[in-house]
């Protein structure tokens, strides 16, 4: 008898073989790309995930997400897309930053990242110094890391983050505003699915883009 308490996703992520890597093949799945990678970490759904990746056809995209249900909207929509240059890890991406070589990615979006609001979550932010360092330590020299989400306090903080890394990491800031669509929509880049929520919500999108010029050396 099915387990009706069962998540039905864990199953059906199984037919998207090439697609879909779990914890334990993620590692060989990165050691196949042969050039950049581009992370969208919190992939959601994969809307942005997959629009990027079909513009872009010579970047390997990685769409880092936990929840099954996620992971099988975005395998859909890469498989739909008949995408050869993108695939889902179904992970924590606190993990990931270990799993890669330095120099080996090109670039990382993390947009809407959850917020956790309440003081005793803050803790379990991914934006936290730490992190931003383990990151950077596997980018090619140059790359951009981009960042939006609706969270005022969440934004405070990893603008306090960012600009305290300035240094150590040459960064660039390129776009650092509290209201990203007050100029409208920018040509070229996807609104994602949470973010058309929050738009209808009538929240004002803070965005954070920058590019880093020193990769992390250090060990953490
Ligand atoms: C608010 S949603 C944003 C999704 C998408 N980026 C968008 O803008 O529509 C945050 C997503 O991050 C995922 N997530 C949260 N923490 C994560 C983690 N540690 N590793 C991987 N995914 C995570 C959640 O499952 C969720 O799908």
């Amino acid at each position: 008898m099915a387990n009706k308490f069962l998540n039905p996703y864990i199953d059906q992520i199984k037919q998207f073989h090439g697609l879909v890597f779990s914890d334990d093949e993620c590692a060989s799945a990165i050691k196949s790309v042969k050039g950049p990678i581009h992370l969208d970490i919190g992939c959601g759904n994969g809307e942005a995930l997959v629009y990027e990746a079909s513009k872009d056809p010579a970047t390997f995209y990685i769409g880092v997400e936990l929840q099954y249900k996620e992971v099988f909207r975005t395998a859909l929509k890469i498989q739909k897309a008949g995408l050869k240059n993108c695939a889902v890890f179904k992970m924590d991406a606190k993990k990931l930053p270990d799993l890669f070589c330095a120099g080996q990615i090109s670039g990382v979006n993390i947009f809407f990242p959850d917020p956790w609001p309440k003081t005793k979550q803050k803790k379990n932010r991914l934006i936290q110094r730490g992190y931003m360092l383990r990151l950077s330590s596997k980018l090619i020299p140059g790359s951009e890391i981009r960042i939006r989400t609706d969270n005022d306090d969440y934004f405070l903080s990893i603008v306090n983050t960012i600009y305290g890394l300035i240094d150590e990491l040459g960064i660039t800031v390129t776009e650092f505003t509290r209201d990203y669509y007050l100029k409208g929509k920018k040509e070229d880049e996807c609104i994602t699915a949470f973010e058309r929520i929050f738009l209808k919500q009538g929240l004002l999108i803070n965005a954070l883009y920058f590019n880093v010029a020193k990769p992390f050396e250090g060990n953490i």
